[in-house]
């Protein structure tokens, strides 16, 4: 099987599980507290890397402890780290998360060594990329990256995936859609198009207009109420099956992992998102981010 190429994002989660935020001034006493590794990018690698798929990670990491918890993680989940380096005097990304009582989250991400992550290293790491699978990309390391990452996928035949997450008013939407698979959640959808979400008909037309600008294929994951794909003409509802949600904390992320793996696999577009839907869905149901995805193994018995 050929690799999966993810260049992107890591970041050490601090995850904070409390009933209430607290207001300017306040302080409060939190429930409990989870570290775990964490960033869109390692999220999604390592999804993938647990289902079997060879993964390759390209990212940078800091001056820190953190960087070297990081490379270990990604090690013991047989993730390639030829191309995850370390930036000298810069922290790690870190992520401070709050996950409330309806086990909702809000995620402050300070990418530090992340925006040191730049084009040039895209073509420096180019004989292993152009051999790649698939190519995948999210918006926690610098937009010039991100673009020439899209065009290295363009020159190559390579299928690119976007997750434009977080959503960045910045992005060059034009530039964006000329990846295969973009994927944002429905927020992430209202911010980049400026249009409403409220329903299926208004995710529909926000996700038309991107199409209408050469896009390909558009995921756009809707949690519990499943995804919907559209390509062409084509629109098509994928349901999620129904959990218990205890830490919806990097659920997209799985999605994505599982995607390109099933992807990789040779899997349909079709198929691939009914077994992402299942691998996020599945994911939800345990605390933090990595912490909550199933292996191969697992993710078998969950569905049977
Ligand atoms: O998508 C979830 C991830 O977003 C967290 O792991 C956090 O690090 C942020 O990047
Ligand atoms: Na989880």
């Amino acid at each position: 099987m050929e690799e999966i190429a993810v260049i992107g994002s890591c970041m050490v989660d601090l995850i904070a599980y409390t009933d209430s935020i607290p207001k300017a001034g306040e302080t409060l006493i939190a429930k409990d507290f989870a570290m775990g590794c964490g960033g869109k990018g390692a999220n999604q690698a390592v999804a993938a890397s647990r289902l079997g798929a060879p993964v390759l990670m390209m990212a940078r990491v800091g001056d820190d402890a953190f960087a070297d918890n990081t490379l270990a993680n990604f090690e013991k989940n047989g993730v390639s780290t030829e191309f995850v380096t370390k930036v000298p005097g810069v922290s790690s990304g870190v992520a401070p998360i709050w996950v409330d009582a309806d086990s909702q989250n809000r995620i402050l991400i300070i990418p530090g060594a992340n925006m040191h992550l730049r084009p040039a290293d895209i073509a420096a790491a180019g004989e292993r990329l152009s051999k790649c699978a698939m190519i995948i990309l999210q918006l926690e390391i610098p937009l010039e990256t991100v673009y020439a990452a899209i065009d290295f996928g363009n020159e190559h035949g390579i299928p690119v995936l976007l997750n434009p997450a977080p959503a960045s008013k910045d992005l060059d939407i034009d530039h964006a859609c000329r990846c295969d698979f973009f994927v944002p959640n429905e927020t992430e959808l209202e911010i980049l198009t400026g249009m409403p979400v409220g329903n299926n008909d208004e995710i529909a037309a926000a996700a038309s207009s991107l199409l209408a600008r050469g896009l390909k294929n558009l995921i756009v994951t809707l949690g519990d109420k499943g995804t919907l794909w559209m390509h062409g003409e084509v629109r098509q509802h994928i349901a999620a099956p129904s959990v218990k949600a205890v830490d919806t904390t990097g659920a997209g992320d799985a999605f994505i992992g599982c995607f390109a793996a099933q992807m990789a696999k040779g899997a349909s577009v079709e198929a691939a998102i009914g077994e992402a839907i299942q691998y996020a869905s599945h994911s939800v149901t345990g605390k933090g981010t990595q912490t909550s995805y199933a292996t191969a193994e697992e993710f078998a018995a969950f569905k049977s």
